[in-house]
């Protein structure tokens, strides 16, 4: 593996799911990081990612360099040739081959800013890391996915699941503010690649991406696609189509008990964080149901495998 920017990046998921399993059974690389350095850049706030990712590398006896770049860096200029006559101080040839000298892998995290698909779907500020580093870059929540999110979520279906082949259920869910659409677009990712009966609702207007979605069926009927399903991942995100606006904020499509009771006793999964009684109901969160603290806690070992396959790459 050469950087972790998207699910094309995993040569075998199964194996590396098997390797964040291992690794959470037990530590068996723990020496492997020793004497290298993760550089971490923060262009947006982040509990999990940030936390468990640093607990990953440190598991690997790696040294972590964390760094706000919206506040504490200098505000980077990203198109090739520009007069840098304004408010752009630094421009990403320079800043991206120092963080090089520095770090053994940097790891990024830059959301979409959902006012125009074309520069969001172009992921400048990811790909310009992978351009010019010298060194492997991880997408930790980009403009259009969250791989080590999907990994995880994969790895905690795979844990969990107790039938061969789990019927898995992405479901839309209110939300007050508009989200990008990167962890559904990573989770429909994963959920093709493992052996699950996956299916995705959201209301009409609510479609993802049709290149991510691929032959996935769509049902606009919340109530249909949850019937008998093991696994419910909720999530809001804005749309697609009418790109990043709020179309609805209809809260019969909040995920309750009464949705619950139309499932297979599902276990419920939420990246976090999750807004109470906006997407899910407090009688799920605090339900035996819901398994989104397990879900967080396996953000460690996905980022650990990851980060082990990028330390000691295969020959
Ligand atoms: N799920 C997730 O990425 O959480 P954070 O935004 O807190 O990192």
């Amino acid at each position: 593996m050469e950087n972790y920017i998207s699910i094309s990046d995993i040569d075998d998921l199964q194996e590396l799911i098997a390797e964040a399993l291992q690794l959470k059974k037990d530590n068996t690389a723990a020496n492997l990081g020793k004497g290298k350095t993760l550089g971490m850049l923060f262009f947006n706030p982040s509990l999990r990612t940030r936390l468990s990712t640093e607990k990953a590398a440190k598991l690997l006896g790696m040294d972590v360099m964390v760094m706000n770049a919206d506040k504490d860096g200098w505000a980077l200029e990203f198109e090739d040739g520009a007069i840098m006559n304004s408010d752009k101080a630094e421009h990403i040839k320079e800043a991206a081959a120092v963080l090089s000298q520095y770090c053994d892998i940097i790891a990024v995290r830059a959301f979409p800013g959902l006012k125009d698909r074309e520069k969001d779907q172009a992921e400048i500020v990811m790909n310009s890391f992978r351009k010019y580093a010298s060194v492997p870059v991880i997408n930790l929540e980009s403009a259009t996915g969250h791989p080590l999110q999907g990994l995880t979520d994969a790895i905690t279906i795979m844990e969990l699941q107790q039938v061969k082949k789990p019927k898995v259920v992405l479901t839309w869910a209110p939300h007050p503010r508009a989200l990008p659409q990167s962890v559904p677009n990573s989770f429909v990712e994963f959920m093709q690649n493992i052996d699950v009966e996956f299916i995705i609702t959201n209301p009409e207007g609510y479609d993802l991406d049709p290149q991510i979605v691929k032959n996935t069926t769509v049902v606009h009927d919340q109530d249909t696609a949850l019937k008998d399903a093991d696994f419910v991942y909720v999530k809001n995100w804005s749309s697609f189509n009418d790109y990043g606006k709020i179309l609805t904020e209809d809260k019969s499509w909040t995920f309750s008990g009464d949705k619950l009771e139309l499932t297979n006793n599902a276990k419920v999964m939420h990246c976090l964080p999750v807004r109470r009684n906006v997407v899910i109901n407090d009688e799920v969160l605090d339900s035996e149901n819901a398994v989104v603290i397990h879900q967080a806690n396996n953000r460690t070992f996905a980022a650990q495998a990851v980060l082990q396959r990028l330390l000691a790459p295969s020959p």
